[in-house]
């Protein structure tokens, strides 16, 4: 691991910084707002080491940030959309696909179309505006092994695309554990400046986290990670005017321990950060169903879509 900012803060030598970015405090920010207990549990310092090394963080930390309503309307009209494929699922999400500057969440059981909707986002982040895309490059967080790139290529094919082009387009790299997932967005935001993309996908969001954080002993540690995952993940599309989607495995069947499917296991922090919400069954006959749920600004309500040869469909 690299040196970084965190490396010339008072108090940090090699090992604080290492143990830091270890449990996933890779940026001043995230040390700026952190409590000194949680600090001091995880990189085992004193509390008063703590304090200090918080106290520095905040200093270089840009956090007084307020703006007005007038710059955030500006910002919210330079919203950029990327088109599912589907027409009946772009108007769930208020008619013209995913939003940049948030987060869409697609959760649902093994099957149900996310990682299809995944890399159909892909090949419609680089159509032009008036086909539902931006015209961007793609990043592609994978922690299942689960990218295909010979389905990227029948999908471009059905949108008129130069499958080669649209692969060089991709940049795709494979997470190993949940802390390397969470290094690979600080990649992300580096590789930014040089690569215009504006789609970035994390699938699965969870996997890793679900497998590594097991028993009730790890919930809170689980949770604080993810929610500092998405928060990184949340800068990112707000930087880069980016549409960011992610997915999460839940299990359809709902059971004593883990209730309504619709609420994700242990999945609260993920819900609250995520701007969009989509729950995603399956049909009869090859069809999926999508549902929005909990929404700010935009009516509940389904979406039936399609999973065919040529992609996601209405
Ligand atoms: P997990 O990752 O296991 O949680 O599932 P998922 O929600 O990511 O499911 P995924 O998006 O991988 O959906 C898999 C389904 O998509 C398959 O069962 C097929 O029905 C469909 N599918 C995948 N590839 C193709 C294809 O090339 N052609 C067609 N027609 N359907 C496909
Ligand atoms: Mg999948």
């Amino acid at each position: 691991m690299g040196k970084s900012e965190i490396d010339d803060l008072p108090g940090v030598g090699p090992t604080i910084a290492e143990k830091l970015r270890e449990s996933g405090y890779s940026d001043v920010m995230s040390i700026a707002v952190a409590s000194p207990r949680e600090l001091s549990d995880v990189v085992d310092i004193g509390e008063a080491t703590a304090v200090k090394i918080i106290k520095a963080a905040r200093k270089l930390a840009d956090i007084g940030n307020f703006e007005t309503g007038a710059v955030l309307l500006e910002r919210r009209a330079k919203i950029g959309y990327i088109s599912s494929g589907s027409k009946s699922l772009d108007e769930l999400l208020g008619g013209r696909g995913f939003e940049s500057q948030a987060i869409t969440e697609l959760f649902g059981e093994f099957g149900s179309g996310k990682t299809q909707i995944a890399h159909q986002l892909c090949v419609n982040a680089q159509l032009p505006a008036e086909k539902g895309g931006l015209e961007s490059h793609a990043f592609y967080i994978d922690t299942e092994n689960t990218f295909r790139p010979d389905r990227i290529i029948q999908m471009a094919e059905a949108c008129d695309l130069d499958p080669d082009d649209v692969l060089q387009k991709i940049h795709v790299a494979r997470a190993y554990n949940s802390s390397h997932q969470m290094l690979l967005v600080e990649k992300v935001n580096e590789l930014s400046k040089e690569i215009p993309a504006r789609l970035l996908v994390v699938d699965s969001l969870t996997a890793h986290f679900r497998a590594e954080y097991v028993g009730r002993g790890a919930l809170a540690d689980r949770q604080q990670k993810l929610n500092k995952h998405m928060h990184d993940l949340m800068r990112w599309g707000d930087l880069n005017n980016g549409v960011v989607c992610v997915t999460n495995q839940v299990s359809a069947k709902p059971d004593a321990f883990f209730g309504d499917p619709t609420r994700p296991i242990g999945g609260h922090i993920v819900g609250h950060t995520a701007t969009f919400r989509i729950y995603l069954r399956k049909s009869k006959g090859g069809k999926r169903i999508a549902r929005l749920i909990d929404s700010p600004n935009l009516p509940e309500g389904e979406a039936v879509f399609s999973v065919s040869e040529k992609g996601i469909r209405d």
